[in-house]
């Protein structure tokens, strides 16, 4: 079988050696010969590059090079596959994303409303900076963007590079959500094939078809999902409780609009006052994330470091991973070896949804293979899914304008169309506090 180089950009990012344990947990049906840690921050990119260097060790001897490196001409140069991971600003701007908006009384999330625009604006000029890197030293490289917020991501990489189809952002979200069916339904995602539209974080299951019959589960899904709680008696569960919640509000969601199965991150558009009052201005997700998972991860990574293994450490991999890292590796396999399986690619609309703008960058089921990601047509969208979209891509839309023609009235105008926002005044003093946040990024554009 032909053997693969890929480099991982963000090597420093805390889903790294979930990422690596999938890419040895794989080794057979994905084979690599190289395998590159890129990351514009050594001090992140040196711990995980030293903990791959042992896993790789141990798990992954067939590798014939492994290397950690800041330097885009070793990392990027002859590569079949990139996995983009990066956070611009790092945890520490997440958490002014999440407690600005949170102060005045709106949605504090990475991607979703004020916050989600934030992240935007300094994901994507990192996001254009590393395609033309990489494009400049291998021009055939598949990009697989999976870095957020990655509705404006996806919809600033289609304007720069419109037709560069080996770039392709994508969202583990539906696949997480179509394990919780899975679990409802005894069995798993694998037995799924969804239809599925929206924008990215923004979108519905149409329909859940069973991969071997044919049947749609999607009635018997609805029905179940209702009153399904989840993270409920398994001792194993692994779900934190912020998610769990999350995951069991999809019922509540399908109660008030039974039409579709809904994404999770519909909560915070259709429910922002539920959002709101349930949210803690000064302890969002990321100080979560800051204050036990991420020291948990760098903890486990020292140790290694410090032990000089991983086998017959309490840190084995195991031989399944989460679900961030599994889904990436079997896109890049239905890629590679053109199985044209079907998964949820954010794309240009093209007509997929015909009442929907031919430019807008849809999440739908596509064939993905070696020609890249072949959308599955799709009925015209309801009243109801047609206002949002448009209105929620006007959003998208003007941050990305306002980003390139540094045009601080147009900002104005996306918080302002931002369903979690939704008021000029609003929408003018939480700008004012994320252009002070983001000075050292985008804010200084725009004082
Ligand atoms: C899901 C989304 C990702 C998002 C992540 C946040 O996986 O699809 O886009 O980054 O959740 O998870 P976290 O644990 O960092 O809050
Ligand atoms: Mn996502």
């Amino acid at each position: 079988m032909e053997k693969y180089s890929a480099v991982i950009v963000g090597g420093g990012s805390i889903r790294n050696p979930d990422l690596m344990a999938m890419l040895a947990n794989h080794k057979d049906q994905f084979p690599l010969k190289k395998l590159v840690l890129f990351d514009n921050n050594a001090e992140q990119n040196e711990p995980m590059g030293k903990y791959g260097e042992i896993l790789v060790r141990e798990y992954y001897p067939e590798l014939e090079e492994y290397t950690w490196t800041c330097d885009p001409d070793v990392a990027f140069k002859d590569m079949d596959v990139a996995f983009c991971q990066i956070r611009a600003g790092l945890m520490e701007m997440r958490r002014e994303d999440e407690h600005i908006p949170a102060a005045h009384g709106c949605v504090g999330q990475e991607t979703c409303g004020a916050g989600g625009m934030a992240y935007g604006l300094r994901s994507v000029p990192d996001i254009i900076e590393i395609v033309k890197m990489i494009r400049e030293r291998s021009p055939e490289c598949w990009i697989l963007n999976y870095s957020n917020p990655a509705a404006i991501v996806a919809e600033a990489t289609k304007r720069v590079f419109p037709d560069d189809y080996r770039i392709m952002n994508i969202c583990d979200m539906p696949i997480a959500i179509m394990d919780r069916y899975g679990e409802i339904m005894g069995c798993t995602r694998n037995d799924f094939e969804p239809r599925y539209f929206g924008l990215n974080h923004f979108g519905w299951f149409t329909h859940v078809y069973d991969k071997k019959t044919g049947e749609d589960l999607m009635p018997e899904i609805k029905r179940r999902l209702i009153d399904a709680k989840f993270g409920q008696g398994d001792e194993e569960h692994t779900m934190e409780a912020s998610w769990i919640e999350t995951y069991n509000f999809m019922g509540k969601m399908l109660k008030d609009y039974p039409e579709y199965l809904p994404n999770t991150y519909l909560k915070y558009y259709l429910y922002p006052r539920h959002v709101v009052e349930g949210q803690d201005p000064n302890h969002t997700r990321a100080d979560e994330i800051l204050e036990w998972k991420a020291p948990r991860i760098h903890n486990m990574v020292n140790e290694v470091i410090k032990l000089g293994k991983i086998k017959g450490t309490p840190y084995e991999l195991k031989p399944e991973n989460g679900v961030h890292a599994s889904y990436i590796v079997e896109l890049a396999n239905s890629i590679l070896h053109n199985e044209n399986r079907i998964f949820l690619i954010i794309t240009k609309n093209n007509g997929t949804v015909p009442n929907l703008d031919p430019d807008m960058m849809l999440e739908v089921a596509c064939r993905v293979g070696i020609n890249g990601a072949e959308p599955l047509s799709m009925e015209p969208v309801g009243t109801f899914y047609k206002g949002l979209l448009e209105n929620q891509y006007a959003y998208e839309k003007l941050t990305v304008d306002a980003l390139f023609e540094r045009d601080k009235g147009k900002l104005l105008q996306a918080l302002t169309l931002n369903r979690t926002v939704g008021d000029t005044e609003l929408a003018k003093e939480i700008l004012d506090d994320l252009i002070d946040a983001n000075e050292k990024f985008w804010g200084k554009y725009f004082k």
